[in-house]
């Protein structure tokens, strides 16, 4: 039994459909999230970047005392060296090995569609993964650099038809392919899981990572006996790099009633780059 938080993070909200689903799974433990809102994007970023901006942030949740972390970021997850994650002395998720665990027992047609950042994408960790768990599966990846901006901006309603137009622009191969399963590969996609499931079609089995990862963590912890022993109302701190009010204003697409409160401000840049 552990008592202590769980460590969420993301470049920015993304993160906050792991913790949303993390409220449904675990709802008696307790959470510190960092969303790096002063340095979103990550997913445009070389992976020597994304990696030094991951440990500060790391550092700075096991500062919080947490017990486990979660990468709740595709961006992270899929450019954190091996060796980095080796030196963890702590139990460790990203996204991706849980989304492909749930995208390969969804598919019926073994065609499998990855969307993510275009750092995600060009790492190829989706494909390999994939193709490493079942070498006849065949995986269409397309990056969608416009959607984590236009999430973090709000545009996020079914009807939107910004958001729907860039949608069918980077859908269409996917479709094209006929893939049954698509890989939403960053944590900020699921907040436009209506617009993608109208372009891809309702036959087409949609994969959350924050749901992904919420569900493996809930696992890890059970596994190694670190659940917490407390009962009752949870406490979820929320910590970012920019302005807290923008946001709290934006947190509620993501958690609807689920959030409550505010962030705290933090300078990321105070946190070691060394772990
Ligand atoms: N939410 C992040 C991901 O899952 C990244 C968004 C970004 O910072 O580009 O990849």
């Amino acid at each position: 039994m552990d008592n202590r938080p769980i460590g969420v993070l993301d470049s920015g909200m993304g993160g906050l459909t792991a913790v949303r689903e993390l409220m449904r799974v675990l709802p008696n433990e307790d959470i510190v999230y960092f969303g790096d809102t002063g340095r979103v994007p990550y997913g445009t970023r070389s992976p020597e970047i994304v990696t030094r901006y991951a440990i500060q942030d790391i550092n700075f949740l096991l500062d919080h005392n947490v017990k486990m972390v979660i990468a709740a970021c595709g961006t992270v997850t899929t450019t954190l060296p091996e060796e980095v994650i080796g030196r963890f002395q702590f139990p460790y998720t990203g996204v991706l090995h849980p989304t492909v665990r749930a995208a390969a027992t969804a598919t019926r047609n073994g065609k499998i569609g990855v969307i993510a950042t275009a750092t995600t994408i060009r790492t190829g960790a989706y494909e390999r993964e994939l193709k490493a768990m079942n070498h006849d599966f065949s995986v269409i990846s397309k990056a969608c650099p416009m959607f984590v901006p236009l999430v973090e901006n709000g545009y996020v309603n079914r009807d939107n038809q910004v958001t729907r137009l860039v949608a069918e622009e980077y859908l269409a191969p996917l479709r094209e392919a006929g893939v049954d399963t698509l890989i939403l590969g960053c944590t900020h996609y699921p907040v436009i899981a209506g617009i993608i499931g109208d372009v891809m079609g309702a036959d087409v089995v949609l994969i959350d990572s924050g749901r992904a990862a919420a569900d493996y963590a809930e696992q890890m912890l059970n596994q190694q006996g670190l659940l917490t022993g407390r009962s009752g109302q949870a406490k979820i701190e929320f910590y970012v790099s920019d302005d807290p009010g923008q946001f709290s204003r934006n947190a509620t697409l993501f958690l609807g009633s689920g959030f409550q409160g505010t962030a705290g401000k933090v300078d990321i840049t105070a946190y070691s780059d060394i772990i």
